[in-house]
Formats: structure tokens, sequence, C-alpha cells
């Protein structure tokens, strides 16, 4: 496929000459693949702390108290924050670790962080395969925090480096298409291993994250290192001759010389942390601390963690419930694969809109079909075509996320910030994700129990914010090369304000590119 004036986002912005190479093709996947640990243990923790084996071992004060639990209550049957404190240690880890993985990643390259994450994750499976006593689970799942945080911080910014401008969103969505995968392998062996007599199941679920853990760090060893960082790092003939591998041509002067470009402006920058308070970066920014925000308060991972606990507590039998897990995860996997055909030619932004309405009319309707049986008492059962709906709408508000909020919470971040602030902005997306996971995985059960069936519409409340949020302050950026995207920018009628035209040194001709943005309405 031939590239050069491929498309021009009304910014002057132009990809490069080049075609999609089996080389970066395979490079993706292989890398995509950091994301089948973070989609593993999300889909794990719900399962492995709903085995009674497992709860009787490490935490029986919790066992104990569910057994004697004769509450006719449905909201507040689960709540407890012990356990939500083992499921969400994970995530305070992750939070930290990013901040690190931020060096490595800038001063070794985008691989030794993905192959640092691998080999934490390694260790922390092996921890809590073997765990005899809640110490050593809780230090297994500190490391595999440490490996979440390595990975999410390294994998997304290397597919968007790697990726041709023109399918840097479907390459990128590898990651969260990685991460479903994880989600449902997870749910499926759960599914088997607590089915397993003798009350050792639990071990087998902890202990498999060894799987995935493998695949990345074996596979980051074969991966080159993205032309960007090369450079970055001062290897500018392998990145030229990288550059020429991976786009597959000769013609790689204006995407190497941009890359120099953006290098030499990261060579004058000594601290990216303070640097990015610089008011030039507001709109990244901006954007690395509300979306990650944002994806969090869909409310997703009440979903990804208590389906079953959820699907209990409206009134299904345990078989049932897991079974109705094992369905969203699906659901979850083949709705991703809507947004990796659809990111490059729709764009961004009509995802997030068409995903974010979708998501609040489910919510709604999940929420009034709750509030209509079970009322605030919480005492009531579903009927079996009635639970069938339910089931229905809460898989459509899954649909909707997997093609908008989940894989764009990854991607977006990825392709926003200029080079010199590439790691550090990543870490705070990174950072932020986690926070919120953590405060929404310590707080549903006892959210549910006060809040009742008005929960739904507390997070509808949050998507109507966020979806009008994105109508107004996130620009498109498909199809624009990553180090060309202050661009685009620039032409924003809100952000441009805060970016100088002297702050411009990218572009085909930038003098043409930088007068172009300034007349330019996005
Ligand atoms: C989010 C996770 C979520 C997953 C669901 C990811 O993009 O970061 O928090 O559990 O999507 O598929």
């Amino acid at each position: 496929m031939a590239g050069g004036a491929f498309v021009d986002n009304g910014v002057g912005a132009k990809d490069y000459p080049g075609r999609l190479t089996l080389y970066v093709f395979l490079s993706c996947v292989v890398a995509a693949t950091g994301g089948l640990i973070f989609g593993y243990d999300i889909g794990i923790s719900g399962g492995v702390t709903s085995m009674d084996s497992f709860l009787k071992k490490f935490f029986p004060s919790v066992y104990e108290k569910e057994q004697a639990n004769k509450d006719t209550n449905q909201y507040c049957k689960f709540d407890s924050q012990l356990l939500t404190t083992f499921t969400s240690s994970l995530y305070l880890a992750a939070l930290i670790s990013s901040f690190f993985a931020a060096t490595v990643t800038r001063v070794f390259g985008r691989k030794w962080s993905m192959f640092g994450g691998g080999i934490t994750f390694l260790l922390g499976a092996a921890l809590n395969g073997f765990a005899e006593n809640v110490l050593m689970l809780i230090f297994g799942r500190i490391l595999l925090g440490i490996g979440v945080g390595f990975a999410n911080q390294s994998v997304p910014v290397y597919l968007s480096e790697m990726a041709p401008a023109r399918l840097r969103g479907m390459l990128n969505i590898g990651f969260q298409l990685m991460i479903t995968i994880g989600i449902l392998a997870a749910n499926l062996i759960n599914y088997g291993t607590s089915k397993i007599k003798g009350g050792w199941g639990w071990r087998v679920s902890l202990a498999l994250a060894a799987v995935p853990a493998g695949i990345i760090t074996l596979g980051s060893l074969f991966l080159p290192d993205t032309p960007n960082s090369l450079i970055d790092r001062g290897h500018d003939e392998a990145a030229r001759k990288m550059l020429t591998r991976i786009r597959g041509t000769d013609e790689i002067d204006e995407e190497y010389n941009d890359l120099v470009a953006a290098s030499n402006d990261s060579k004058l920058v000594e601290h990216p942390w303070a640097n990015i308070l610089r008011p030039k970066y507001r709109a990244q920014l901006t954007m690395a601390i509300m979306i990650p925000f944002f994806q969090q308060l869909t409310g997703i991972n009440v979903i990804m963690f208590y389906a079953p606990v959820l699907f209990k507590t409206i009134g299904f039998g345990s078989d049932a419930a897991l079974i109705s897990a094992v369905i969203t995860g699906l659901v979850n996997v083949f709705a991703t694969l809507v947004s990796v055909f659809t990111v490059d030619k729709f764009g961004r932004r009509k995802l997030f809109l068409q995903g974010g309405s979708q998501m609040l009319v489910c919510q709604i309707i999940v929420g009034t079909l709750i509030a209509i049986k079970l009322g605030t008492s919480g005492e009531g059962t579903f009927g079996k075509t009635y639970a069938g709906f339910l089931v229905a709408f809460i898989c459509l508000y899954v649909a909707g996320f997997a093609w908008s909020w989940g894989p764009l919470g990854w991607l977006v971040p990825s392709e926003i910030f200029p080079l010199e602030i590439r790691s550090a902005g990543q870490s705070i997306n990174v950072s932020v994700n986690m926070l919120f996971t953590f405060i929404i995985a310590q707080a549903f059960l006892a959210m549910l129990c006060h809040f009742k069936f008005g929960l739904f519409y507390f997070f509808g409340g949050w998507v109507f914010i966020m979806t009008t949020f994105i109508a107004f302050f996130l620009p498109e950026t498909k199809n624009v090369p990553i180090e060309e995207m202050i661009l685009v920018w620039k032409a924003h009628w809100f952000w441009g304000r805060y970016i100088a035209d002297s702050d411009i040194h990218v572009g085909k001709n930038y003098e043409m590119a930088n007068g172009k943005a300034k007349n330019v309405d996005v």
C-alpha cells in the first residue's frame, strides 16, 4: 500500500510513505501480549476470592461472616472490606511502579520495560501459586502489580510508535484486545478450577498467571526498539535502518526528520516531570488525567471484577452467575474487534460519542429494571425473562465500552504526547487509571449497599459528563503522525491558545503547516 498523501487531517499533517510490513505487524502482536497479564489479573481475582477453600485458608473471618450472613437484603450481602483490599492492593503497586517504569522506558528503551514487567509478574505468579500464608499472597500481588505497571507504561507507547500513522489505532488496540482475552481466559479458568475437589483450585488459577507472563517476557527479548526511542537515545544510524526496515521503503527522510526534530526538542528538556506542567502541554496533561479517570468512572470494573457477585445479587444461582460472567467476557472480546476495524476509518471521536451514548442508555435501563424488582429494600427476585433482559442490557453496555473507552483509554493517551514528555505522560495515565481502579474496586460493594440501584444512575451521570467533555475538548487524532500531533492541538478551538507558533518544529514544511494550523477550525 503506497502511503504519502493518504489523509490530510485538516491541520497540515500527512502520513509518511511506507506500508504495513510483516515485521511491524508481528512486533506489534508480540508487544500487545503485554495486555494479557493485566487482563488475566482483572479476571482472576474476583473468582478466586469467591472460592470457599481460598477464603477458609487465608481469610477465615470473611468466610465465617459470609456463612453466618442470612441477611435478605440483596444489595448488602457481600460487603467485605478485607477481601477487596486483597484484590485492589495490586493496583496501588502498579500505580507506584509506573513512575519507575517511565525512567526505564525513556533511558533504556521500551522493550526493557516490557521485559521487566514480564519477569516481575512471573515471580508474583509463582509466589501466589505456592502461597502458604497471607504474607506470601500479598507480596505476590505486589509483584504482579509492579509487572502490570511496567507493561501498561511501555506497551501502548511502543505500539503507537511502531505503527504507521494511518493504522496506529488498529495496531494499538491489539493491547486492549489482549486485555479482554486475558479477562475471558481467566473467567473460563476460574469456572474450571472452582470445580476441582480438594480445595486447591485457586492455586491453579493464580499460578497460571505465569503463562501470559512467560509469553511477554520471552516475546520482548525478540522485539526491536522503536526508531523514536533509538534516536532519543543517540543511536541515529540504527534508527534510520530500523525505519527503513519497518516502513518497507527507502523514502523515510520526512519521517526521520520529524523524529530528529522531536528528539532535539526532547534533549532540551532536563526534567520531563517539571516540564509537563508548562502551559504548552496543558492539553496533553489534562487528557493524561481525565481520560483514565473517566475510563474508570464508566463503572466497567464493577462488571469485570464483580460480575459473578453482581449476578448473584440479582438472584442468579452460582453456576448461572459464573456463566453470565463468561458471556460478558465474550461480548467484551468481540466488541473490541469492532473498534480494531473502525478506529482509523471513523476516528476516535465518533467511537467515543457513540459508545458513550450507548452505555448511558443501558445504565439507565439496568438501574430501572433493578429498581422495579428490588426497590430500595433490596428484597425480591427476578423471573427468567426479566433476568434475561437485564443480562442483555449489561452486555450492550459492555459492548459500548469495548469499542470506546476501553481501547481509546489506552490509545489516545499514548499518541498525544510529544516525545519529550511521552514516558512521563504515559505514567500519569497509568497511575490515574490504577488509582481509580483501586478506588472503585475498594468502594463498589459498599456503594452497592448504600446507593442500591442508584449506583447505575451514578455511573450513568459520569458517562454523560465524559461524553460531553470529549465532544468539546478532544480533537480527532486519526491518521496524524505521532510526532506531528502538536499541529492538531494547535488547531483546536480551546487548546490552541496554549501553544505558540514558535513551539512547532515538525511537519513536512512546518512553516506552511504552522500557518495553516492557525486558521483551521477542527
Ligand atoms: C481497563 C480496565 C478494564 C478493561 C475491561 C481496560 O481498558 O483499563 O480497567 O477492566 O478495559 O476490558
